[in-house]
């Protein structure tokens, strides 16, 4: 049995791409290794998103290089955003890697890897195709999924819009929707292998469809694929990634919180709270609209939990549009930040128009230092759910202490009670007894079926009672 040494790091589409591929080579009889060394095929899956994310793939091919002057017959492949962004680089600067896959590509690895096998020779496939039949995501593994109970769907690639610092839309091009029937025949065929929660991605899901009806134009493409979705039996939870404060109405809103099957839970990127800032990222809101996006979802969404994503030391960010950003922070309260530090990145619009002049140490200090507001602030709102019953989607064995599971509740947080790994798969409502800035431990009041368990189920879709904490 031939084995594949598979890397992969970013988002989470690269999360799904990497099972996408995955899925192909153990169709074809490859089997997964942990150790490089005992691979026939070493794969890289890139991201591109901070210069920090590339580092490490060129850190990992010169170990792969290593290991080939060792071992000639491996093959070693890039697939991903790095892939797309600097192929010219790889083929000239790595020529021990065979082949190279762009975002679009790399579903034909497997046949690729047996022509260099048969013909020898170098294979390189980067051309995005403008057309949601060549997208990536066609006749899918399903039972190739690392996680039993949820999984990912791609409802859109690409990005249309051109948020200045972003590399996103130079890597992995327009974009493009895949038709809502598609969607769901892949949706179908994971819960009926045991999905019980799927999470929809796209770069923003908020403008999901406009492209498959230019001449319809409507907004709100995404809550009738939601909708769809929720009657599909046996699906539990629904979540979708990442909803912009951009291209988002209160009717969209209002659309979401009508449905019982999807989870109060939005991630919402900031990026900044200073208008001055947002408007240099080109981000087309200003906070002021921020915060209006947040109380169309605070009004019609009960119980909804928001995350969100800021970049601290952009182009020209002086400590007054920081303190802003912190103000932010505290006035939205949000379960979980991140906090990239700005990262340029080659060809964008920022790297052509704006000086990357917020010295490193100064990034560094406002990233520890936002993220301290976060934490501080979570701990005191996260107090208030002690004592609160919430129902969590067991994952598994707990990863810091064996004699508890893990699971997300409906708004997303993380969640410990007792238990063992039997639990895996099923719905158990728990009591917080303990609240962190970033996860939560409680006592476990009862499991799916048993008595005090929520009587939520897909099954009953349309007369759900309202789970208590929402
Ligand atoms: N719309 C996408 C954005 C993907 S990038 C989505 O699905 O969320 C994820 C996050 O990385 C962004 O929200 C932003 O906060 C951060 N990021 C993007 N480009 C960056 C850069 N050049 N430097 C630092 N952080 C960046
Ligand atoms: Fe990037 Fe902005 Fe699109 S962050 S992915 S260009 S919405």
């Amino acid at each position: 049995m031939k084995q594949i040494y598979f890397v992969s790091f970013g988002c989470q589409m690269n999360v799904l791409d990497a099972e996408l591929v995955l899925g192909d080579f153990q169709r074809s009889g490859y089997r997964r290794t942990d150790e490089m060394r005992h691979a026939d095929f070493v794969l890289i899956n890139t991201c591109s998103i901070r210069e920090h994310a590339e580092d490490k793939v060129w850190s990992l091919l010169g170990r792969a290089r290593q290991l080939k002057e060792a071992k000639p017959h491996i093959k070693l492949g890039v697939m991903g955003c790095m892939a797309q962004r600097v192929k010219d680089d790889i083929i000239r600067r790595a020529p021990h890697v065979d082949l190279v896959l762009g975002t679009s590509n790399f579903r034909s690895a497997v046949q690729d890897l047996q022509d260099i096998d048969a013909g020898g020779g170098r294979i390189l496939r980067t051309e995005k195709r403008p057309d949601p039949e060549f997208l990536p995501d066609a006749d899918r593994n399903v039972g190739a999924r690392p996680d039993r109970f949820r999984a990912y769907v791609t409802i859109m690639r690409g990005c249309n819009h051109a948020c200045t610092y972003c590399i996103v839309p130079h890597t992995r091009g327009p974009e493009i929707s895949r038709p809502l029937d598609e969607i769901m025949v892949e949706t179908r065929a994971l819960v009926a292998d045991g999905v019980r929660e799927i999470t929809f991605l796209g770069q923003n899901i908020n403008t999901y469809g406009q492209d498959l009806h230019p001449q319809r134009k409507h907004t709100g493409e995404i809550c009738t694929l939601l909708e769809e979705a929720a009657k599909i039996d046996r699906l539990d939870r629904i979540r979708f990634l990442t909803s912009n404060p951009f291209d988002m109405t209160e009717g969209m809103m209002r659309r979401f919180g009508s449905i019982p099957k999807v989870m109060p839970w939005l991630h919402i990127p900031a990026q900044s709270g200073s208008d001055a800032v947002l408007q240099r990222m080109q981000r087309t809101y200003s906070v002021a609209q921020y915060h209006e996006v947040v109380g169309w979802a605070r009004k019609h969404i009960p119980g909804v939990e928001i995350t969100c994503d800021f970049i601290v030391g952009f182009s020209g960010e002086t400590e007054e549009d920081f303190e802003a950003t912190k103000r932010l922070v505290r006035e939205v309260g949000f379960m979980q930040t991140y906090v990239f530090k700005y990262s340029l990145r080659p060809k964008t619009l920022s790297a052509r128009r704006l000086p990357d002049d917020v010295p490193e140490d100064v990034k560094s200090r406002r990233n520890v230092e936002l993220l301290a507001v976060q934490d501080a602030m979570a701990v005191e709102r996260n107090k208030r759910l002690i004592g609160k019953r919430v129902e969590i989607l067991i994952e598994g064995i707990s990863k810091s202490d064996d004699s508890r599971v893990t699971g997300r509740d409906h708004s997303n947080r993380l969640v410990h009670c007792p238990g063992d790994s039997s639990m895996a798969g099923l719905m158990a409502v728990v009591e917080i007894e303990e609240a962190g800035a970033h996860s939560f431990i409680g006592r476990r009041v009862a499991l799916e079926d048993e008595p005090g368990a929520w009587t939520y189920r897909s099954t009953s879709f349309g007369d759900a009672p309202a789970p208590t904490a929402r």
